[in-house]
């Protein structure tokens, strides 16, 4: 007995790579810039926190978390976003996940119904996306209905392009700012233009801020700073991790924030199938979302890998300097066959963009002509990769 409902997700994009260049012997010694996974060392005394936590592996971890964890990050997201105190509050308004992932896969199940508008549900996903988003939509039963991302509605969905029918079955949206793998960096009208939406039309914005802390200028501007012009919290959650912003992302520690009704609803279905973190993995994290000192400086390493990047690849390949995130989105043509020879010629493992999108509609698939490389290794490694592929790919 098969659910025939996931035959529609296929593969996902790291097995069709494998798949793709399976057979093929790499030129060089292999480099891989596929995966978003940070390479760039964590606080040593991470690993301290978690050994003078290990009686707690003894025992199950609480269902909402514990008090210093959840204070933990309340402040942070009250300093970082400039929030009113008291807006979020440790007690109503935040959950601790096993990283976002788990967090962006789980919540549609709360909030999205059988029938929306007596029609099939819509959850709404940017294009490109992170496959996470896909796969709790097909869960659900819902519609994933794919916007399109593109250089030409500033790599974001072009949310005057949505009609109103589309929206009044929509129950959930996704939005990933900075966006992963474009970078692209959601002003806060945009953001304040969508939780409008999503109260009229009575849907759940769920941004996935992983990347908040990556960026190159201003810090970006976050989702639950746009809610506060209106007050209030109504029909959005957010996302966040250490995956990224402490380069942690093994030890799975993430949180969503947000709505207390959603809250409290998403504490209680965790109940009966959550991933909690254990106690010494809250206790590390509480720690890592107090200290900035090294997230300042994990973002000058990448600042200083995309100084790398636009001094070996200058302006070929419509190289941008993302506002936000740590991948390089660059536009080779045939993305699969570039895949193919800067694995075969240089070592280079990278991702077509075709993988991580979708074809829309009658338009070709957003991310087709795209490679995406992840600049995740330390400056040296950065620079023979790029290196190599300046050498290897025609200008
Ligand atoms: C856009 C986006 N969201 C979510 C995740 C999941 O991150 P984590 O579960 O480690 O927080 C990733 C990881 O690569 C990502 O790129």
């Amino acid at each position: 007995m098969i659910n025939p409902r996931f035959d529609a997700l296929g593969e996902s994009p790291f097995e069709r790579l494998n798949r793709l260049i399976n057979g093929i012997e790499p030129g060089q010694p292999p480099i891989l810039m596929s995966l978003g996974e940070p390479q760039h060392p964590y606080p040593d005394w991470v690993g301290e926190v978690l050994y003078d936590h290990r009686g707690d592996y003894g025992a199950y971890p609480a269902l909402r978390g514990n008090e210093d964890f959840l204070r933990a990050v309340a402040d942070w997201l009250t300093q970082r976003f400039e929030l009113p105190d008291g807006l979020i509050v440790w007690n109503q308004h935040i959950v601790p996940l096993s990283g976002t992932r788990e967090g962006l896969y789980f919540a549609p199940q709360i909030i999205v119904p059988r029938r929306k508008d007596n029609q099939q549900p819509a959850v709404l996903i940017p294009n490109p996306f992170y496959h996470a988003y896909a796969g709790a939509a097909v869960a659900v039963g819902a519609e994933p209905v794919y916007l399109p991302a593109t250089r030409d509605t500033g790599f974001l969905p072009d949310l005057e392009a949505l009609d109103d029918a589309l929206l009044a079955r929509t129950a959930a949206f996704y939005i990933c700012s900075p966006a992963n793998p474009q970078g692209t960096v959601a002003k806060p009208a945009y953001l304040e233009r969508l939780i409008e939406m999503a109260r009229r039309f009575d849907f759940v914005l769920l941004a996935d801020e992983c990347y908040s802390e990556i960026y190159a200028g201003d810090p970006p501007p976050g989702v639950l700073q746009a809610a506060t012009a209106s007050g209030s919290l109504a029909n959005v959650l957010v996302f966040n991790s250490l995956s990224k912003r402490s380069s942690v992302p093994g030890l799975r520690s993430g949180f969503l924030a947000g709505d207390p009704d959603l809250v409290r609803r998403i504490q209680t279905l965790r109940s009966y199938g959550g991933a909690l973190p254990s106690e010494p993995v809250l206790a590390a994290s509480a720690a890592l979302w107090r200290d900035e000192a090294h997230v300042v400086e994990n973002r000058a390493r990448y600042a200083r890998k995309f100084d790398i990047a636009e001094r070996i690849i200058g302006n070929r390949f419509g190289y941008y300097r993302p506002d936000g995130g740590f991948f390089l989105w660059l536009e080779v043509g045939d993305s699969e066959a570039t895949t193919a020879t800067l694995w075969r010629e240089a070592g280079l493992k990278v991702l077509p963009g075709g993988y991580v999108a979708r074809d829309a509609p009658d338009e070709p698939n957003p991310g087709a002509p795209y490679i995406r490389l992840a600049l995740v290794h330390d400056d040296p490694t950065t620079e023979e990769a790029l290196t190599r592929l300046s050498s290897v790919l025609p200008s």
